[in-house]
């Protein structure tokens, strides 16, 4: 197998074609925050979902290279911050490993203490249930405490094939047709 190669039942598959082909799923983009002992820590993610309402679960894949999350899982609580459309630079800023990600960020605290962003669509504020090995992430299960969304929130940021764009509802159904 090459170096920049995957194997996939016995089958060696590239690396990148692997990254291209699964970035044909649409996603949102989520920042997730918490209040680190140094102070407050992110990053960006699409790998944000709902799980369960009863108990009221979520989750999100962090790697296990990521600096941000082993700070936020000491707290043992996060916040998922919805973003919308306009806010593609503060996606950029949590996606950058190492940097001081809340200079001059405007957020305030959420009820457990992590940071909520401003301008976000929704929150969505957890305590941390349990975490679960995952290749090169972990699944982290948040338990939701409390959460909110900004009244007609219609255009969330998204995320498709390693770009950014809007979203508009549209019927695509052939009844709405
Ligand atoms: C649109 C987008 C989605 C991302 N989704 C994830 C994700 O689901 N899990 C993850 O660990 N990193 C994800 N990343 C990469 C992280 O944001 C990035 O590696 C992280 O900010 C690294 O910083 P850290 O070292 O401070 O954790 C994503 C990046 C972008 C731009």
């Amino acid at each position: 197998m090459s170096p920049g190669s995957i194997e996939l039942r016995g089958v060696a598959v590239d690396a990148q074609a692997y990254r291209r082909i699964l970035g044909h799923f649409l996603s949102g983009v989520a920042i997730v925050t918490g209040m680190g002992e140094e102070g407050p820590a992110g990053l960006a993610v699409n790998s944000f979902t709902a799980v369960s309402l009863d108990p009221p679960l979520v989750a999100f894949f962090p790697a296990i290279r990521s600096t941000s999350w082993p700070r936020i899982r000491a707290a043992g609580r996060f916040c998922a911050n919805i973003l919308g459309h306009d806010q593609e630079h503060v996606c950029r800023r949590f996606a950058m490993s190492g940097a001081d990600k809340f200079t001059g960020l405007r957020w305030s605290p959420s009820p457990n203490g992590s940071p909520l962003i401003d301008g976000c669509l929704a929150w969505i504020d957890c305590t941390l249930d349990s975490e679960h090995p995952a290749g090169d992430h972990t699944l982290a299960l948040g338990r939701v405490l409390a959460l909110h969304a900004v009244p007609d929130a219609d255009h969330p940021l998204a995320f498709y094939r390693g770009g950014y764009g809007g979203f508009h509802p549209t019927p695509v159904s052939s009844e709405a047709r």
